[in-house]
């Protein structure tokens, strides 16, 4: 061997490594591959997500040097699919005001701030300022509503100098701020989070703002705080309405973290919803803090964090901790005399989406383990099918050791359920294991299914999106055997279709 071929020998190894080390990346195990995960560290509640030339940008709750909650700072991160997702560097940092919590960003087109320009509007982020001194020192009045701001499409951020905009009242949990320009009152309109219930308040420039109303506090769920609200304008067979998301953290409906909605009006100032029913936008222990993308026209994208506060510390992932869900389109429905939320994953997960493989009844019944059947064994995929008299089935997925995930409907109780007592490691959190509940909201015989499972996650939309379940599960093996089970229901378009990674 001569120097050159050593030095290529040894240029090649060296390429090797670094092909390995890249390939590792995002390959990690439970490392999800059709959703976003932060390259590394500590993430939590999507934040700012805004629509803006071309770009969905997703910012979240991060902290850059820890697997564990810390001092938060804004990471971010860009896409064009809301699939695909690119990670910038971190967008905003803790100041001395404090850690940046959650909040919204705005394109502020007729530059009412003064931000920026009519050519060049600002990006402006309304975050929640939470100090930590304060609330160390027992102060009632440590979180207050900020602005940052972005005249570079989201690359680099500046603080407002007159900040915070909007003091605290003295109310301990006063936050997450969610703005979206009211058109018909040419006015800011700001969702917050205070304590038990949801305060609207309104501005012209995003700098000042005034109290509108209160709503909540004798309505909906109320077993822990409520977060992280949302108020977007929907329409059903040609009415406007409104629908307000509200996280809530505890007291979610399976314990712990949980989203819940209402169907309502809103005239710039008030929000009255239809109905009084308490109703969650999924049902599962992993969908949370979730809010929608701004700037998106009439359609609504909602994206949740896919977690839950009772374990998101614990989960045993090793270089990062937690993802989002698959990004949902929301729309209403009309069952019965009432209104209800859907949520749908996105068209644009075709982008990643492998060519659908149809199965029929006798291919089902003829086995027991439907990746043999196409010859495929899949960690990521979409399994579709629906029936014209729902009675009750159960999908299992499985492996060698035993381990499986149940998801099915049982007609007796009339409800969907998520079944994760055996599905792997359950020994990092007392309360991870359990079944969780989801009741049909859909009333007709006939229903419809689609799952979409990734290494460590499970997302239900049963009935178009009516019921839905999230949860997240930690297999010591992947699971590489998945059945249907149906006890005699006739199952139709039974569907697969491999995801490919994003990564
Ligand atoms: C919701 C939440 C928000 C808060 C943020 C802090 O999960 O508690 O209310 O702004 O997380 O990270």
């Amino acid at each position: 061997m001569n120097i050159k071929q050593g030095l290529l020998i040894g240029c090649m190894a060296f390429a090797g490594t670094i092909a390995k080390a890249q390939t590792k990346l995002y390959h990690e195990p439970y490392r999800l591959q059709a959703h976003f995960s932060p390259q590394a560290k500590w993430m939590n509640d999507p934040n700012g997500m805004v629509y803006y030339k071309g770009t969905y940008h997703l910012f979240f709750q991060h902290y850059p040097k820890g697997t564990v909650w810390g001092p938060m700072h804004w990471g971010h991160a860009v896409s064009k699919d809301m699939i695909h997702w690119k990670q910038m560097p971190i967008a905003l940092y803790p100041d001395k005001l404090g850690y940046i919590f959650s909040g919204s960003v705005v394109v502020d087109e007729k530059n009412t701030s003064g931000l920026g320009t009519k050519d060049n509007p600002a990006m402006v982020a309304i975050f929640t300022h939470h100090d930590p001194k304060g609330e160390k020192l027992g102060a009632i009045n440590y979180q207050n509503q900020s602005l940052a701001y972005s005249l570079d499409q989201g690359k680099t951020w500046l603080k407002y100098k007159g900040n915070p905009v909007l003091k605290n009242p003295g109310i301990k949990d006063f936050r997450d701020p969610k703005v979206f320009w009211y058109a018909p009152g040419k006015k800011w309109i700001m969702s917050l989070a205070v304590l038990d219930h949801i305060t609207f308040y309104s501005s012209p420039d995003l700098k000042t703002w005034t109290k509108q109303s209160d709503f909540g506090q004798t309505l909906g769920a109320h077993g822990g705080v409520w977060e992280c609200p949302d108020l977007i304008p929907l329409k059903l067979g040609g009415k406007d309405y409104w629908a307000l998301l509200v996280s809530i953290n505890p007291g979610g409906t399976n314990g712990g973290s949980a989203t819940q909605y209402f169907v309502g009006e809103f005239d710039g100032s008030n929000f009255k919803p239809v109905s009084t029913k308490t109703k969650w936008i999924d049902y599962g222990p992993d969908n949370y803090a979730g809010v929608t993308w701004g700037n998106t026209g009439n359609r609504k994208v909602f994206l949740g964090w896919m977690s839950n506060w009772l374990y998101a510390n614990e989960v045993p992932t090793v270089k990062w901790r937690n993802a989002m869900t698959i990004p949902r389109e929301l729309s209403l429905e009309e069952v019965g005399d009432d209104i209800y939320l859907a949520s749908n994953p996105v068209k644009e997960l075709k982008n990643i989406s492998a060519k659908t493989i149809k199965l029929d009844e006798k291919q089902l019944a003829g086995s027991n383990n439907i990746f043999s059947v196409i010859k495929q064994n899949l960690t990521q995929y979409k399994l579709k099918f629906r029936t014209d008299n729902l009675t009750g089935y159960a999908v299992t997925l499985a492996n060698e050791s035993g381990e499986k995930l149940i998801l099915g409907f049982d007609k007796e109780n009339n409800r969907y359920y998520l079944n994760r007592t055996n599905a792997g490691r359950n020994d990092f959190s007392k309360v991870f294991t359990g079944v969780a509940y989801a009741p049909r909201v859909d009333i007709t015989p006939a229903s419809d299914v689609e799952l979409i499972v990734d290494a460590s996650s499970i997302e239900m939309f049963a009935d178009g999106g009516l019921s839905n379940l999230t949860g997240v599960f930690f297999p010591k093996k992947p699971f590489t055997r998945l059945s249907v089970s149906t006890n005699g229901m006739e199952l139709k378009d039974v569907e697969i279709t491999p995801l490919k990674s994003i990564w």
